[in-house]
Parts: structure tokens; C-alpha cells; sequence
């Protein structure tokens, strides 16, 4: 049989008793390892050999853990120079100084003492717990077992150890290659190598060597490395897939200042000057400038009026303040509904006529209590639809035909409150992995308190989504910090999926 030289040279390396790793057959054929996996996979695929694989933990000192297990933790050498000197407790200073602890080794040792057991660290001073015993201390133990190369410590320390950043681990595909009693009668009957070429180079094209060699066959299964570059945030990623399905359903793009008057946060949503949200604790305000320029003279006194009278021969006000200097305050806004009462008013893109579909996906800022859903920003999904005649089913529908999109087809909704709609629903949607129901957006029907202002003469629909709840439905992502800011899981941010 005629084979590539580098299947040949693993076949004759290779044993029908032992199954040899990769490593120990590159060492034999002078081949790199990946050669010789690769050819093992084609012998494999010939019916010549056995390729096992197991997936192998390795862990191995990083250059502080390798200088630990040298010299001692800091925190048990701090113990025994402590318990060397003649005194409980000893003055800090000293105890540091005989230890020979420098730089950061201080601040490692202190935080680690009283957690191990060491004894106190109190104003200056250390005290030693006359029963705490060093050998022992399960950290160091791990630390030259890893050096001498000896059976792995539990999880539990090697999970200590990694957070101390004194290991790492790593995971390894080990494989074995067997010769089958295939391969046995073809190196009886005797194994020819012939030369294949992995790779076209310059000097085989310059020389024209290339027309006579014969080129090795690529391996298209074989493992390769793994590079990561870079890649859209999720969050971005998710954001834009938003845009995508929002343009396709019909809608067209609002944008607006971040930093905007009250006026048309709140008043324009007839949402009363008193209103809890409307306090300085839930709004972030400007300081500088303080107040808006300029307002809608007009507009500014028909808002007043519905606040003051309500709309219609039935409707009646708010009776509490209203004050102009109030609304023209500048505050960053805390939903994007800004927006959309900017563009309903007719001030951004003109006068806008049913039929009408807008959206935005920006950001909002609210002064919450941070939490696994809450942060001090997140995204809205801003949207509504003017249209002569709406109900509430076209609502639900939208929703429906929305979150479908994204492979979310339970959605619920629960009757809600906001001043500036009737009626109002929130959304919740099931989390992919612990079940439970989140909040996902709040929406409703404007109403003609706050329509008749704006000069809208028909029906408008519209909501608020959370974008990182979404994001959260469709990756799995527990907690909103896994997404955002400093906490955020760089592994989860490399590999999590947009669903499509
Ligand atoms: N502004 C609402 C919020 O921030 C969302 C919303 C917009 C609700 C439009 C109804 C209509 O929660």
C-alpha cells in the first residue's frame, strides 16, 4: 500500500496493543503534533487505526502561584514571622518586616489571614492563633502538589487558587491512535511512503516545483485553534436584529436629545407636575444648562390646560400646580417617550398622518436601585402606530408579531397604570432558565389628554421595551451586570448567540 509520507510514518509508529498519544507519536515520527493528529484522523477514515479522544483538565502555576510555592503564601509566612516573635500581639510593622514581605504581598497577606484563621489583624497589630497550623494550610499543599506534578486537589481549592489568580486550567483534547487488524496486515504486507506537500509556498511557486509535487488532501473535521478577534456586543448585536425587525414590520426611526426639557418627558404625557416619578430621587437633573430654550408657545398652554381642565366636556384636571418653569427644566430622560411626543407634536419631521409607524432603540436614564434588572441606564425599545381606529388586539398583536421574531412566543400581559395611556398593559416574559416571569415592557392607548394637545386626531398605540430584557430572554443572561459594565463575563460576551 502507498501512503503519505506522514500516514505512513505514524501507521509504522502506532501499536495494536498500546494506545499511543499524539505526543508520544510526534516525538517518534519527528512530525508536529498537528500533522500527526491530522493524519491519524485520515488513517482512521482508511480503516487503519482507532483515534480516541478525552477531553483533559490541565492545570499549571501562573508566575505568582510558581513564586508562592517557592518562597510560602504570604499569609503563612506572615503567620510565622508572627508567631516568631516574642509577642501576642505583635506590631505589624515587625511581623511584615520579618516575613519579608514587600509591595503587594502586604495587602495578599493581610486579606487572606483572618479568613484562614491566622488569627487578627487589628489597629497596627496581629495576633496568632496558637492553633492554626500552617503545613496544613490546603492552599499551599495544592500549590506543591501542582509542582510536583501530583493527583489534582478538589475543586473547591483549585476554584480558591484560580480566583487568586495563583493557577490556571485549561482543557485539552488527549488522543490515542490504535492500529486496527486493517493496519496490522498493511504494514505486513508492507507500507510505502509517498511525498504529499501540506502547504503551497512561495519557493514552490517561484521554483514551479508545484506542478510535480503532489498535494496532501485538507482536513476539514480536523480541531483547530481558536482565535478570538473581536465581535459586536450582544447588547449592540440584539440592539441592531431590534432595528432590522422594526424596519421590516413597517416603522421608521425617531432620533432626539438624551438631555431634554420636562416639558416633553413628562408634561406632554399629562403625567401631573407632582407625580412621585417627577421628584428629584428618580430623575437625573441638569445643572447646567438648567431650562430649555425655547417651547411651543401654543402647545405650552394647551398641556397646561389639559392639566389644569382635562379635554372633552367631561374631562377634568390634574388640580394641582402647574408651572411652566417646572416643565421647561432639563433633566436626562428617564423613558424615551420624549420622542415620540416630540414627533407626535409635529415639532421634529413636520405634521405626521395616519397611517404612521415610529420607533426608536435608545438609551433612558432612571436613579434605580441596581439589581440583577436594574441598572442606572438600560435601552428602550420606544415605539407606537397612528392609525384611525385601534384596539387593544392590535396591541397585543404587534407584540405578538414582534417578539415572535426572536423565538419568543409566550408573552403575557397584565393590566397596568400610566398616566398618559388607558388602557395599559405590561409584558412579561418567561426566562429561558430559571422560569421565572420578568418584565419585559409596559404599553397601552395614549389618551386624549394627551393626544388633543399634540393636535392628533386619531388613535396611537405605543410601548416601551426593555432591550436588555430581551437580551436577557434570548441569551440566558441572569443577571443585566452579566451584560453590562464592569462585572461583565468576557467568556459569556465571546460566545453568547443572537437568535435569528
Ligand atoms: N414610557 C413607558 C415606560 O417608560 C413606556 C410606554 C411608552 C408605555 C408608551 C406606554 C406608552 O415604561
Amino acid at each position: 500500500m502507498e501512503l503519505p509520507h506522514a500516514q505512513a510514518a505514524v501507521l509504522r509508529a502506532a501499536s495494536a496493543e498500546d494506545a499511543t498519544p499524539i505526543d508520544e507519536l510526534a516525538a517518534e515520527t519527528d512530525l508536529p503534533p498537528e500533522t500527526v493528529t491530522g493524519a491519524a484522523f485520515e488513517l482512521e477514515e482508511r480503516g487503519l487505526v482507532v483515534v480516541l479522544s478525552r477531553e483533559e483538565e490541565s492545570t499549571t502555576l501562573t508566575e505568582e502561584g510558581d513564586e508562592y510555592a517557592d518562597r510560602g503564601l504570604p499569609e503563612v509566612r506572615l503567620y510565622e514571622a508572627a508567631r516568631g516573635l516574642d509577642a501576642d500581639p505583635v506590631p505589624m510593622g515587625e511581623a511584615i518586616g520579618r516575613a519579608g514581605l514587600e509591595g503587594p504581598e502586604v495587602d495578599i497577606a493581610l486579606s487572606n489571614y483572618a479568613r484562614k484563621g491566622y488569627g487578627e489583624i487589628d489597629s497596627g497589630t496581629v495576633t496568632t492563633d496558637p492553633d492554626a497550623v500552617p503545613d496544613t494550610d490546603s492552599e499551599a499543599m495544592a500549590l506543591d502538589a501542582i509542582t510536583a506534578g501530583e493527583a489534582a486537589p478538589s475543586d473547591e481549592v483549585l476554584d480558591r487558587l484560580e480566583r487568586r489568580g495563583l493557577i490556571e486550567r485549561s482543557e485539552r483534547t488527549e488522543r490515542t491512535v490504535t492500529l486496527s487488524d486493517d493496519g496490522v496486515t498493511a504494514l505486513m504486507e508492507g507500507v510505502e511512503s509517498r511525498e504529499t506537500v501540506g502547504q503551497l509556498t512561495p519557493e514552490l511557486l517561484a521554483s514551479g516545483e508545484w506542478r510535480d509535487v503532489e498535494f496532501g488532501a485538507y482536513n476539514v473535521e480536523a480541531d483547530a485553534e481558536r482565535v478570538d478577534g473581536g465581535r459586536l456586543h450582544v447588547l449592540r448585536e440584539t440592539g441592531e436584529r431590534v432595528k432590522d425587525v422594526l424596519v421590516g414590520m413597517g416603522f421608521e426611526e425617531m432620533d432626539g436629545p438624551h438631555a431634554d426639557a420636562d416639558f416633553w418627558i413628562n408634561d406632554c404625557l399629562f403625567m401631573p407636575q407632582d407625580h412621585p416619578a417627577r421628584t428629584h430621587w428618580d430623575r437625573f437633573a441638569l445643572e447646567e444648562p438648567s431650562e430649555i430654550d425655547d417651547l411651543p408657545e401654543g402647545l405650552v398652554s394647551r398641556v397646561e390646560r389639559a392639566h389644569r381642565e382635562g379635554v372633552g366636556p367631561d374631562g377634568d384636571g390634574y388640580h394641582s400646580p402647574w408651572d411652566e418653569g417646572f416643565a421647561r427644566a432639563l433633566a436626562l430622560r428617564g423613558h424615551t417617550t420624549s420622542l415620540t411626543t416630540r414627533y407626535l407634536s409635529g415639532t421634529e419631521i413636520g405634521e405626521i398622518d395616519p397611517p404612521a409607524r415610529f420607533f426608536s432603540v435608545e438609551k433612558a436614564y432612571r436613579n434605580d436601585t441596581l439589581d440583577a434588572t436594574h441598572l442606572l441606564e438600560f435601552f428602550q425599545i420606544e415605539g407606537w402606530v397612528m392609525a384611525d381606529s385601534l384596539s387593544v388586539r392590535d396591541l397585543m398583536g404587534t407584540f405578538e408579531e414582534f417578539y415572535a421574531q426572536f423565538g419568543i412566543t409566550d408573552i403575557e400581559f397584565k393590566p397596568h397604570y400610566n398616566p398618559y395611556t388607558e388602557p395599559s398593559f405590561e409584558l412579561f416574559g418567561t426566562h429561558p432558565t430559571t422560569g421565572e416571569l420578568i418584565e419585559i415592557g409596559n404599553s397601552g392607548l395614549f389618551r386624549e389628554e394627551m393626544l388633543e394637545p399634540l393636535g392628533v386626531e386619531c388613535d396611537v398605540m405605543a410601548w416601551g421595551l426593555a432591550l436588555e430584557r430581551l437580551a436577557m430572554l434570548t441569551t440566558g443572561a441572569e443577571d443585566i451586570r452579566d451584560l453590562h459594565g464592569t462585572l461583565a463575563d468576557l467568556d459569556f460576551l465571546r460566545n453568547a448567540e443572537v437568535s435569528y
